[in-house]
């Protein structure tokens, strides 16, 4: 039982990142563990550079996005995390999957078309080939399963593909070279959205700082940004049904609700009748509670890159032993 999973280095990491992925991937890390299984999760540095980047922005963002992961509770020593640019199998593996797909298969994948939108003509080719990347991310640990959202349901069905067609054409049935792995389900994501517009996602894109919390953070902000935040004059309802039509309430509402561990219902069946004089204190008081620790870990682990680089170094070293393998098998098989 192996899980493979990558995320794509960002800086600036704020509380949207957090519900939303970071805390998806230390439950599964828990999980797992606890059952004998193993998590592989990687930095996709090497996707990064199929769309307009700048190098030393990269750099920054793997270091950080590093700090992030491990201060919010994945565990080095638990599971393997590093960057793909340092496990040169990735590319490699790439490459030789490149003989199997087909154009016909990368031609339909929908991300593509939208990525690229009308300007085909001027997309790169690695944002082409992007997929074929994913397969070797995952085919490469001979990962069994891996979390997928909506979006990347279409990326692992070609990932299966490019596998059963390798063993078809150049493995026996007795020994393929690669396993299929299934889709899991990631539980569904909180949606976190700005607090100073309820309609608008929360993104490190927005210039204004009061719409978001930042990992870095501390005690003082979290408690201003909360009393600012956008709210409307009414008291909170009583049911779910009642914050329709209401999303700065509903998001405030969700926000507890995610890192309470409990729904929205529940929080609701609190403070219903309660105004935001009575709810944004108890919220910003849960938040710093929660989030407090883990950002000044944050803090720290960001000012020591040499930490951040051994902590790659050694998940690299790791990964590369496992993928070893399995890209002699490929090698092999391929004649080469
Ligand atoms: P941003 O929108 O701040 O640029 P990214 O696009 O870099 O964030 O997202 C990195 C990860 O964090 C993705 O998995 C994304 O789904 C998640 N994420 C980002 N913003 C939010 C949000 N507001 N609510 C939930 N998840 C989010
Ligand atoms: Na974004």
């Amino acid at each position: 039982m192996r899980i493979v999973s990558g995320i794509q280095p960002t800086g600036n990491l704020h509380l949207g990142n957090y519900l939303g992925a970071i805390r998806n991937w230390v439950r599964m890390q828990d999980e797992w563990s606890a059952q004998g299984g193993e998590c592989l999760y990687f930095l996709a540095d090497l996707h990064a550079i199929s769309m307009p980047h700048v190098p030393a922005e990269l750099a920054a963002n793997t270091r950080e996005m590093v700090a992030a992961l491990v201060s919010c509770g994945i565990d080095p020593d638990r599971s393997i995390l590093f960057n793909q640019a340092q496990v040169p199998q990735h590319a490699e593996l790439q490459w030789l999957l490149n003989g199997t797909a087909r154009m016909g298969w990368l031609n339909r994948m929908t991300q593509w078309k939208d990525k690229a939108g009308k300007n085909r003509e001027g997309a790169s080719v690695a944002l082409y080939t992007y997929p074929v990347l994913q397969a070797a991310d995952v085919l490469l640990y001979q990962a069994t399963h891996v979390p997928v959202g909506e979006d990347q349901k279409q990326h692992l069905e070609l990932a299966r593909d490019i596998a059963q067609k390798f063993n078809n054409d150049f493995a026996s049935e007795e020994k393929p070279v690669f396993t299929l792995p299934d889709p899991i389900i990631p539980p569904e994501a909180a949606r976190i959205m700005s607090l100073r517009d309820g309609t608008a996602k929360m993104s490190k894109s927005d210039p204004s700082d009061m719409s978001r919390i930042n990992l870095t953070d501390d005690a003082d902000a979290i408690m201003a940004k909360v009393k600012k935040a956008k709210t409307d004059p009414e008291p909170l309802p009583s049911e779910k049904a009642g914050l329709e039509g209401r999303p700065e309430a509903a998001n405030l509402v969700g926000i507890y609700a995610a890192m309470a561990g409990t729904s929205a219902e529940a929080v609701l069946a609190d403070f219903g009748g309660k105004g935001f004089g009575a709810f944004k204190p108890a919220l910003g008081e849960l938040l710093v509670e929660r989030l407090a620790p883990m950002a000044a870990r944050y803090r720290e682990l960001r000012a020591d890159g040499e930490a951040l680089d051994a902590i790659l170094a050694k998940g690299a070293l790791k990964a590369r032993a496992l993928a070893v393998p399995t890209l002699n098998a490929t090698y092999a098989a391929l004649g080469l």
